[in-house]
């Protein structure tokens, strides 16, 4: 569709996402052009997508010029290119081009410091920014991603309507969109998104790994555990896949056992478990999973370690009790994870003074994007104000819970299963009920050798003490 000065969305960057964003929107009603910086390699890429999809409202512009003259004002420009320089050189070329409240929508995996400064930056240029957070992969950015958009309430107010339109829609009939607060918000919310992500699909791996190794389970066995378990609380996106991909043959040869085991990862997971270190916030179960991972590339070290030290220690079959055992572990450790994830998210919002809107989070992430399941419909029905481990809600699911994660954690001890992540939301639990742990010791060591001073217990937090401990 050509029109000067007509079409309602730009969008610059056609690679996978930025192409199925393009035809959700597209679908959706609106005319959008569409631009991609002539790349070595990449010259053809409009006038491919165009010619692709002739049936449709696309504009294929010839250069940046083209592509903001074609756009309405306010022009709305959805850049998905690749983050870090790329997106701020973009932003360099678009500004001249653009006039006040114009509006620029990093759509792409940005940091959200990037997105704070960007935010900050074009506002005093009179233009908007929106560091959105997309979740859903290919699939989920042409049928219907979750989306976080981070700007000012009143640009979320202008793009309402255009996020509600291509986002995933919930059980409800809601829309998995809400405005997540100011600055780098969205993208902040969209990392955490990630490190939960790598924490489910981690678990998910133990469970599996227990059942292979430990309890002697073919594939299709342990799909069919899976599938069962997906009917129920532990349904979910990432599940599902795992039943498929346990299934999944080629030339008669299981695919998952043909695959090398090295996880590799974009560095999202690394910038979630930095912004718990900058915060002070624990989120073990994330940061064993980001570890586990890195692990897995210690291939030559690994197998050397194995021939020296694995012991066997046998294969159990289990019964079916057995089995609801290990699901109950799950479904906890699931829950602590998500627990970790919204306290990080707080605190950032706090920190970072945005604001966040609790009572909607969950909600958005209950449909299209990779950490959909049964779990976020759970969590979008509790009012979220403090750490969810106080809610009630949590507590009657922990508490029936509590003996079987125990259990399945002994046994994966006394069979040698590596299962950080379960394990690190085993102890967080253990350490966030604890009404005394044993940082008093860690304080009068710290005094003992630095004279660091510690506090009392029964006196105000403000006096400090310090002990000349060889006296
Ligand atoms: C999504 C995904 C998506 C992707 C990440 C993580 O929400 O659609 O999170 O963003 O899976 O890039 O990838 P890595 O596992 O490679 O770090």
């Amino acid at each position: 569709m050509k029109g000067e000065n007509s079409n309602q969305i730009g969008l610059i960057g056609l690679g996978v996402m930025g192409k199925s964003l393009a035809r959700n929107f597209e679908s959706r009603g609106y005319n959008v052009s569409v631009y991609n910086l002539p790349f070595p390699g990449e010259e053809d890429l409009v006038n491919n997508f165009v010619n692709e999809f002739s049936d449709s409202n696309f504009y294929g512009a010839k250069d940046l010029e083209d592509f903001v003259n074609s756009l309405d004002s306010p022009k709305k420009i959805v850049l998905m290119i690749t983050a870090g320089d790329p997106v701020d050189q973009m932003i360099s070329k678009l500004e001249p081009l653009l006039a006040e409240n114009d509006i620029i929508i990093d759509a792409g995996n940005s940091h959200f410091s990037d997105s704070e400064r960007r935010s900050k930056d074009l506002d005093s240029k009179g233009l908007k920014f929106v560091g959105l957070g997309v979740s859903g992969g290919e699939e989920g950015a042409l049928k219907g991603p979750s989306l976080m958009p981070g700007c000012t309430s009143s640009t979320y107010q202008e793009l309402e309507v255009y996020f509600k339109s291509i986002a995933a829609v919930e059980r409800e009939g809601n829309a998995c969109v809400t405005h997540i607060g100011s600055g780098g918000s969205g993208h902040f919310v969209k990392m955490v998104h990630n490190g939960l992500e790598y924490a489910d699909m981690q678990m998910i791996a133990e469970v599996y790994g227990y059942f292979k190794k430990s309890a002697g389970y073919s594939n299709e066995e342990i799909a069919s555990i899976f599938e069962d378990w997906n009917k129920g609380e532990l349904g979910g996106y990432l599940l599902e896949i795992t039943i498929d991909i346990l299934r999944h043959k080629e030339n008669g040869q299981a695919t998952l056992d043909e695959i090398l085991d090295v996880a590799g990862n974009k560095g999202t997971g690394k910038w979630v478990v930095h912004a718990a270190l900058d915060l002070g916030v624990p989120i073990p179960t994330i940061s064993e999973s980001v570890f586990a991972r890195y692990l897995s590339t210690m291939i030559e070290t690994r197998t050397g370690a194995s021939s020296s030290y694995n012991q066997s220690s046998g294969v159990n079959k289990l019964s079916s009790e057995g089995i609801n055992t290990i699901k109950d572990a799950l479904y906890a450790s699931k829950l602590i994870n998500y627990i970790q994830g919204f306290d990080l998210i707080k605190a950032a919002s706090e920190q970072y003074n945005w604001d966040i809107n609790f009572s909607n989070l969950a909600n958005i992430w209950k449909e299209g994007c990779i950490i959909r399941s049964e779990v976020l419909y759970v969590l979008s029905e509790i009012n979220i104000t403090n750490n969810l481990i106080l809610t009630n809600e949590i507590k009657q699911l922990l508490l029936t819970r509590i003996s079987a994660f125990n259990q399945t954690l002994a046994v994966f001890g006394s069979s040698g299963v590596h299962a950080p992540a379960m394990s690190a939301s085993f102890n967080y639990f253990n350490g966030i009920i604890l009404e005394k742990t044993t940082a008093n010791m860690i304080q009068a060591q710290r005094d003992y050798f630095g004279a660091h001073t510690y506090e009392k217990v029964g006196k105000p937090r403000s006096e400090f003490f310090h002990t000349n401990w060889t006296k």
